[in-house]
C-alpha cells in the first residue's frame, strides 16, 4: 500500500456529555494525566509515521490550533526562570512548521461530513482517520499496528480497527461482520452503524482508527443522512465496500472511550499507573480510597 502520510482528526463535536467542563473548553483539550486528549492521539499518529496532521474543527475550538503552536510569552518566562525541562517538553511536542492544517466543519452534520470537509487537504492518497475520543494504550499505539497490517494487504485496502464489546453495548458503535482471515487482519463482510443487539453481525465494534482510500470522499459527497439524522461515515464505507476491500484488525492494547465519563476517568487512572513519576503514589492512594469506600 502507498505510504500513509496524512491523518484527519475530527474535533468539531460539541462535547455535550462533558458539560459544564466543555462549556468554554473543547472536550479534546481535557487532560488525561497532563496531556490533552488530542495530544495523546496526535502522539499515536506521529509514532505511526504520520507527517501531516489535519484537524477538522468548529467554532470555539481555536484553542486546539493554539495548542499546536508556540507560546512565546510562556517560553520567555520559562527561559527567564531557567526551566529547561519544561522548555524541552514543549519543544518535543511542537509539530514541524507547515505540518498541521485546520479546516472548519461549518454545521454539525455528522462524522461522515466532518471527514468530507478535509477532502481538499488530503487530496488523492490513502489517509488515516483518528477519533480523539478514543485512546489506545499500547507501547506502539493502534495506528502503527494497522499500517503494519496494511503492508500485507491489497493496495486499495481500507482498514478498520475493531475490538470486542459486550453485546449489550453494540448499539453504541459501528459493528462489523467477520469474513476470511488475511494475516493479522480479516475481511469485513458487513458494517452497521449503531445496530440493535439482535441485528448486530458480531460483537466487534469499530474503535475510532481507520485507514481509508480517497475514493471515500466521492461517496461522502453524495451520502444521505443515516442513523441519528447525521451523515454517517459507516454508511459511506458500506457503499465503498462494493468496489474496494475492507479489512478489520483486532489490535493489541487497551482502548478507552473518553467520550464517556467512565472511559475518561479510567483512562486517567490507567495512564497515571504507567507513569514512573506518579505510579507508586497513585497506586497507594487508590488502594487507600478503595479500602475506605
Ligand atoms: C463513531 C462511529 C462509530 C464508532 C465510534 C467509535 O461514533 O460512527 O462507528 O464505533 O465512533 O468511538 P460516535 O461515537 O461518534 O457516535
Amino acid at each position: 500500500m502507498t505510504r500513509i502520510r496524512k491523518a484527519i482528526f475530527p474535533v468539531a463535536g460539541l462535547g455535550t456529555r462533558f458539560l459544564p467542563a466543555t462549556k468554554a473548553m473543547p472536550k479534546e483539550m481535557l487532560p488525561v494525566v497532563d496531556r490533552p486528549l488530542i495530544q495523546h492521539v496526535v502522539d499515536e499518529a506521529r509514532q505511526a509515521g504520520i507527517e501531516h496532521f489535519i484537524f477538522v474543527t468548529g467554532r470555539s475550538k481555536a484553542v486546539i490550533e493554539d495548542h499546536f503552536d508556540r507560546q512565546f510569552e510562556l517560553e520567555a518566562t520559562l527561559v527567564e526562570r531557567k526551566k529547561q525541562a519544561d522548555l524541552d517538553l514543549l519543544s518535543q511536542d511542537l509539530p514541524e512548521p507547515g505540518t498541521t492544517s485546520f479546516t472548519r466543519q461549518q454545521s454539525p452534520l455528522g462524522l461522515g461530513h466532518a471527514v468530507w470537509c478535509a477532502r481538499e487537504l488530503v487530496g488523492h492518497e490513502p489517509f488515516a482517520l483518528l477519533l480523539p475520543d478514543v485512546l489506545v494504550q499500547h507501547p506502539r499505539g493502534c495506528l502503527a499496528q494497522m499500517i503494519d497490517a496494511a503492508a500485507n494487504l491489497d493496495a486499495k485496502a481500507n482498514i478498520i480497527a475493531v475490538e470486542e464489546v459486550p453485546m449489550d453495548r453494540v448499539h453504541m458503535y459501528g459493528v462489523v461482520g467477520v469474513g476470511e482471515t488475511k494475516g493479522k487482519a480479516f475481511s469485513i463482510t458487513k458494517m452497521v452503524e449503531k445496530p440493535k443487539a439482535a441485528d448486530a453481525p458480531s460483537n466487534l465494534s469499530i474503535t475510532g482508527r481507520y485507514i481509508l482510500q480517497p475514493e471515500i470522499f466521492d461517496v461522502l459527497e453524495k451520502q444521505a443522512a443515516g442513523a441519528g439524522g447525521e451523515i454517517q461515515l459507516t454508511d459511506a464505507m458500506v457503499a465503498l465496500a462494493k468496489t474496494q476491500p475492507f479489512y478489520g484488525l483486532k489490535f493489541d492494547g487497551r482502548s478507552f472511550d473518553c467520550g464517556s465519563k467512565i472511559g475518561f476517568l479510567t483512562a486517567n487512572v490507567s495512564y497515571g499507573l504507567e507513569r514512573p513519576d506518579l505510579a507508586p503514589e497513585l497506586r497507594a492512594e487508590l488502594k487507600r480510597m478503595l479500602a475506605e469506600k
